[in-house]
């Protein structure tokens, strides 16, 4: 039912002739707005995710600006509204221990002010989902605008991209291929301007799928940062949402699961980061619609890797904003999406789509000439998994798709960190390198320690990947063969706490399966003797995010925010 004037949230605030009413519009005019900017106008909020210390979102005050006029150009009236600024690399332990915060700060804003709908200015790893949960639990329209990807760069003549060639010269550096003032050098290049990573790491990944699930305008995702285009969607994502308002365009009447397994089948065609599979579940379970790793699982199966794209491809995101972006992508694999599913646009996918053709198709490949048949994700289970690990298929090595080999265990990472200097480490290349310890509640915050690395003098010896496992994550722009988000973790007793050194593990990608090839009884003794790591967080957030914190193949989100169910509206006194 499209909206009226009477039928705006901010009314509540601010439309009656009480004496608090009163005062609402007095602390409006006191800031310089006059009585019709909160009486006659939707309210908009921009939540905006920048700080001075978060790189990817550095540009983001100024877009705000932009989404302001656009706010203001289609008669609403626009607030800035900052919220926690989670830049991937900077913020410790982990960004992933905050998403939840974000979600919860965002949610509370939107309910807590005089909000009609709201645009939301994120882009790295943790903000778009974060954003995202908190404005799909608020249930008001909302827009995203996409930070960006930064712009590319190149280095002695090649394309180097942010994340993916730090970890592949670090390697270099380590068996002694690259001396000290080349490393000193690098720290200028890959990261060439403000915006989210240039390669497929998570940050594209999610703010792909954010498009995809109909959340964002067509084709704003792959826009560079630093591109004049840029500042032209956000001022069209601020016009655009004052119409939402009146349309009453909520993600609730976006989002299905028809719109979630659109942005399943991008994220496999995009070789999309293993993050998303945490993040996508924790967005459903937000919608109140069933999504399981079974179903990321089946339509890897279906839709091969078609964005030649780091970290499986050789191409950074600027290629793929020239070579057609998301929708000429989406086009291709259009007999794999549910085209009718509704979008901010108001149109449907299908419309949405009408005309983006493939520009380049050396960066976004006909289904018959994919940059991995193999699929991007693989969802293994077994004795070592019972509810399920993801591994990248399509940024490992095909050799460790079917392995067997002895397991060397790490309690911790740092434990880890200083055995792969030592160079009389029990190493070979065909052993199974085990992190545990690392999931949502071991570490806390599951951190991306899962592209555990080459132990040092494996590396002199030219070995650059091996088999590893964990119930941590992995950075979206790295790659190798990594067993991530084993679950349940081991802190909460799943089986990765069994695990001895010496031990043999088993991994075949094509059954699907992971296997501790010990015996039964042998696991109940020791499980019958496991203790439950000391964890030395007694109060604060940490506390909460420890006892609240669901696993990994639920989405990691807080046990109390999950469902649809909408919180009361505050009581305006
Ligand atoms: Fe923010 Fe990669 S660090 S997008």
């Amino acid at each position: 039912m499209p909206k009226t004037l009477a039928d705006l949230r901010s009314r509540r605030w601010f439309s009656a002739s009480d004496m608090r009413a009163f005062a609402h519009r007095q602390r409006t005019q006191q800031m310089g707005l006059r009585r019709e900017d909160v009486l006659d106008k939707p309210i908009v909020a921009i939540v905006n995710t920048w700080s001075d210390l978060s790189p990817c979102h550095a540009h983001l005050r100024e877009r705000a600006e932009s989404v302001k006029r656009g706010v203001l150009m289609a008669g609403g009236y626009p607030f800035e509204l900052p919220a926690m600024s989670l830049g991937e690399v900077m913020v410790k332990p982990t960004t992933m221990l905050y998403r939840n915060f974000l979600a919860m700060e965002v949610e509370e804003l939107l309910r807590s002010l005089p909000i009609d709908g709201a645009v939301l200015l994120a882009g790295c790893d943790k903000t778009t989902p974060g954003t995202l949960m908190g404005a799909i639990s608020m249930g008001l329209p909302s827009i995203f605008c996409p930070a960006g990807p930064m712009l590319n760069d190149r280095h002695q003549g090649k394309t180097v991209g942010a994340g993916t060639h730090t970890r592949m010269f670090w390697d270099e550096m380590q068996a002694g291929k690259i001396g000290p003032a080349e490393w000193v050098h690098l720290e200028s290049r890959m990261t060439r301007s403000p915006g989210t990573c240039n390669t497929m790491g998570t940050a594209s990944t999610m703010t792909s799928m954010t498009e995809a699930l109909g959340l964002s305008l067509p084709g704003s995702t792959s826009i560079p940062a630093m591109d004049s285009a840029h500042t032209r969607m956000a001022t069209a994502c601020g016009e655009r949402i004052v119409q939402m308002i009146w349309d009453d365009l909520t993600p609730q009447r976006i989002l299905t699961r028809g719109s979630f397994m659109n942005a399943v089948a991008v994220q496999m065609a995009l070789g999309g980061s293993t993050n998303a599979a945490v993040h996508i579940i924790a967005l459903a379970r937000r919608a109140g619609i069933e999504l399981t790793l079974d179903d990321l699982d089946a339509m890897s199966r279906r839709i091969p890797v078609i964005a030649n794209l780091f970290p499986s491809g050789d191409r950074l995101m600027e290629d793929f904003y020239y070579a057609g972006g998301l929708p000429a992508l989406m086009n291709v694999i259009a007999h794999e999406l549910r085209l009718s599913e509704l979008t901010v646009t108001g149109k449907s996918v299908g419309d949405n789509l009408r005309g983006r053709e493939v520009l380049d198709a050396e960066v976004i490949r006909p289904l018959t000439q994919p940059v991995s048949q193999g699929g991007t994700l693989a969802v293994l289970r077994g004795n070592l998994a019972p509810e399920g690990a993801v591994m990248k298929a399509s940024a490992a090595n095909p050799k460790f798709f079917k392995h067997r080999g002895r397991a060397l265990v790490f309690d911790s990472q740092p434990q880890m960190q200083a055995a792969m200097l030592d160079a009389d480490l029990d190493v070979d290349e065909n052993t199974v390198l085990v992190l545990r310890n690392a999931g949502p509640v071991g570490a806390p915050g599951m951190p991306e320690w899962g592209g555990l690395p080459i132990p040092k003098k494996l590396l002199q010896q030219g070995v650059r990947d091996m088999l590893r496992l964990s119930d941590a994550r992995m950075s979206g722009t790295h790659y190798g063969s990594c067993v991530l988000h084993i679950s349940p973790e081991s802190a909460v007793g799943g089986p990765l706490a069994l695990v001895r050194t010496g031990d043999t593990i088993a991994i075949d990608i094509e059954a699907r399966s992971l296997e501790l090839l010990v015996d039964e009884q042998e696991i109940a003794r020791r499980r019958a003797a496991w203790v439950a790591p000391v964890q030395p967080y007694t109060r604060g957030f940490t506390k909460l995010y420890q006892q609240h914190v669901t696993q990994a193949h639920e989405g990691c989100d807080f046990d109390f925010l999950q469902g649809a169910a909408p919180t009361p509206e505050p009581v305006i006194y």
